[in-house]
């Protein structure tokens, strides 16, 4: 199967069934997107296709024929430096854990470039990955700052209460 991750054009021999989630951890060894539930639930495993967040836990390498997934490894920003998003999570210092992370900033990341400047409710509807150490005051932070806006526009979770919970 050919296809492009982070840019670069990949061929992968694998079963076509197999998820996109252990092409990229097995095959290619980016071990940044994260596994968690399988069931397109938690979003630990969020990468890019073609632009469109995408849970990779759920798709198949079938599906990835002349496609560019781009992971938490190739997130940079213009200047090839860190992505302004990645910059605020440091800023805002958002991990506890940091297991769910990189599908949050590439959740982030896909906000910001549909909506541009995302607002509150924006960003409850967008942001459904599950944080078990509860980061998400510190996401919605870190997505303000990213977009300009002031920080202390909000204090509300960065998720809706029922992923919150889970
Ligand atoms: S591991 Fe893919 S959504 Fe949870
Ligand atoms: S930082 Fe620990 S699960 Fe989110």
């Amino acid at each position: 199967m050919d296809f492009k991750v982070n840019g670069k054009p990949v061929s992968v021999e694998a079963e076509a069934d197999t998820p996109l989630l252990w092409v990229l951890r097995e095959e290619l060894a980016l071990t940044g997107t994260k596994f968690g539930c399988g069931i397109a639930a938690c979003g630990a495993c969020s990468v890019h296709v073609d632009g469109e967040l995408t849970r990779s836990c759920s798709v198949p390498l079938a599906d990835m024929a002349g496609k560019s997934v781009t992971t938490i490894e190739g997130l940079k920003g213009a200047d090839g430096t860190l992505h302004a998003v990645q910059q605020a999570w440091i800023e805002a210092q958002v991990p506890q854990c940091g297991y769910c992370q990189s599908g949050q900033i590439m959740a982030a990341v896909a906000l910001i470039e549909r909506t541009g400047s995302p607002s509150d409710e924006q960003i409850d509807e967008a942001m459904t990955n599950i944080c078990r150490c509860g980061t998400y005051p510190r996401i919605r932070k870190a997505i303000l700052a990213a977009t300009g806006k002031a920080a202390a526009a909000t204090s509300a979770p960065a998720t809706a209460p029922a992923m919150g919970e889970a």
